[in-house]
């Protein structure tokens, strides 16, 4: 059962790893083909911006956290549950909480699979798992 799950949920890190590199590429794209034309450049411009821009706590967590934080994989504190979440504030301090998230702790991993966040995105991410 054990080793069943560790298979899903490597597949499902593959899965979004590969995806966030994809996207990656379609950005380095679009900024190499900018100079072109210039209808294709106000496109790529508005493009590259839109994926590159902040994105709110409610994006990254329905793209990169939900997986696990919905229903609680591997004893995740869930979404909206707020004495799990200030269980663990309480005993480690948000910011150990965050780096934590940051460098994967247990069967947490590393940036929680979102491949192209920033570290802030991960807290936006924390804060609206929090609400
Ligand atoms: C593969 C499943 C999985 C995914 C995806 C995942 N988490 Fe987690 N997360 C866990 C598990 C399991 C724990 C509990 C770890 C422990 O305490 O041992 C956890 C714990 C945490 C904690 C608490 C850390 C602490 O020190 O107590 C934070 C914060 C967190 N996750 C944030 C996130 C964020 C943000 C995302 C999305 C960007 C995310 N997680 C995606 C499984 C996941």
């Amino acid at each position: 059962m054990k080793k069943l799950l560790t298979l899903i949920l490597s597949t499902c890190l593959f899965v979004s790893v590969a995806h966030g590199a994809k996207k990656d590429t379609d950005e380095e794209i679009a900024e190499r083909i900018k100079p072109i034309g210039s209808v294709h450049v106000a496109g790529a411009a508005a493009e590259s911006a839109a994926a590159a821009g902040p994105r709110s706590g409610a994006d990254i967590y329905n793209t990169a956290c939900v997986a696990c934080h919905a229903s609680g994989v591997l004893g995740a504190p869930k979404k909206g549950d707020l004495v799990a979440w200030q269980t663990r504030i309480d005993e480690k301090t948000f910011d150990t909480v965050w780096q934590n998230a940051i460098n994967g702790i247990g069967g947490m991993p590393p940036m929680g699979t979102c491949g192209n966040c920033s570290n802030d995105d991960i807290k936006a991410a924390i804060e609206f798992m929090m609400e």
